[in-house]
């Protein structure tokens, strides 16, 4: 079944990035020249997704801006006779009858934020992005999912291999068979502690799922945070219905973390042919002026 669908949450808290995203949503931090939430909807766009399901807090009316018509900026940039920067800024916009902006009033975690949107998605697979995970990857994370969920079906989850040390960040898998990229789910554990991780295979931000999860959702306990787990719901389902880890071609890099962050922005500057010269001799700069400290 075609995926036309896809929800992004972004109505997280953001605390890591704490006091940059008091005002201004961490989806909304530019890598380059670009918010996250762009790069989403672009790899959404790409792997043929027609509506754009947004669960965001009530004070992030910056993502609902971006998306929208600047009259006024246009105007003032075409008076200015630059016709390419009013091209770019009118390729951000999304149709309104295509986008949706659903309102998560507390942040009680991915999974609730998901279960927002319950209302917007009949009965047919739909796909997640979470923007603060960028994949820099010659055929994009999402339209490589799509194209193995259809010859697949299931629940498609993206993973990939995590250091041990670092198993306590993500949604772990107890790993059954193995065919190519494609590993049988038979357990998740959420954000397991290195020693009782039972692989390194790591969840990341983009799923393709079925909506038997939307209604797991809406009975799921919360965790210990008080926070419904996407993870802990989708656990529940397995033997009821498959998901199957994906491991995706591409480097994922995880912009909801400091160190993440300044780093897609480099690989990201250094993908792009204008300024691959003048970003590599920056970064040659900054190591070494660290190295004659
Ligand atoms: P994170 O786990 O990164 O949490 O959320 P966060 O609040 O955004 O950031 P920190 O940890 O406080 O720095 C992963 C994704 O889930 C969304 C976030 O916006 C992000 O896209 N999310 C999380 C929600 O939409 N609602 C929530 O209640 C929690």
């Amino acid at each position: 079944m075609a995926i036309r669908k896809a929800i992004f949450p972004v109505a997280g808290l953001g605390t890591r990035f704490l006091p940059a995203t008091k005002s201004i949503p961490k989806e909304m931090m530019p890598v380059v020249d670009k918010p996250l939430v762009q790069y989403a909807v672009e790899e959404a766009k790409n792997a043929g997704i027609e509506e754009f399901i947004f669960v965001v807090s009530a004070n992030k009316d910056a993502i609902v801006k971006h998306f929208g018509v600047s009259a006024s900026l246009e105007r003032a940039l075409q008076d200015a006779g630059k016709s390419s920067l009013v091209a770019s800024i009118r390729d951000c916009q999304l149709e309104t009858s295509a986008t949706h902006f659903i309102i998560q009033e507390h942040a009680l975690g991915l999974g609730h934020a998901i279960w927002c949107a319950r209302h917007l998605i009949d009965s047919e697979p739909f796909a997640v992005i979470l923007p603060d995970d960028l994949v820099l990857s010659a055929i994009p994370c999402l339209k490589q999912m799509v194209s193995v969920h259809g010859e697949q079906g299931g629940n498609l989850l993206a993973v990939m291999d995590v250091h041990r040390q670092h198993t306590g960040r993500y949604g772990i898998l107890i790993p059954g068979k193995v065919h190519n990229r494609l590993i049988e789910v038979k357990g998740l554990v959420e954000k397991p502690k290195p020693l009782e991780a039972p692989s390194q295979l790591a969840i990341i931000g983009r799923y393709i799922l079925q909506p038997q999860v939307l209604n797991q959702l809406g009975i799921q306990q919360r965790d210990v945070n008080g926070e419904i787990q996407l993870t802990d719901a989708m656990a529940s389902l397995l033997g009821e219905t498959t998901f199957y880890g994906f491991r995706f071609e591409g480097k994922r890099y995880d912009c909801g973390d400091k160190v993440g962050f300044l780093e897609a922005n480099m690989a990201y500057a250094l993908a792009r042919e204008e300024l691959q010269e003048d970003v590599a001799a920056a970064v040659l700069r900054v190591a070494h002026s660290i190295e004659s400290t």
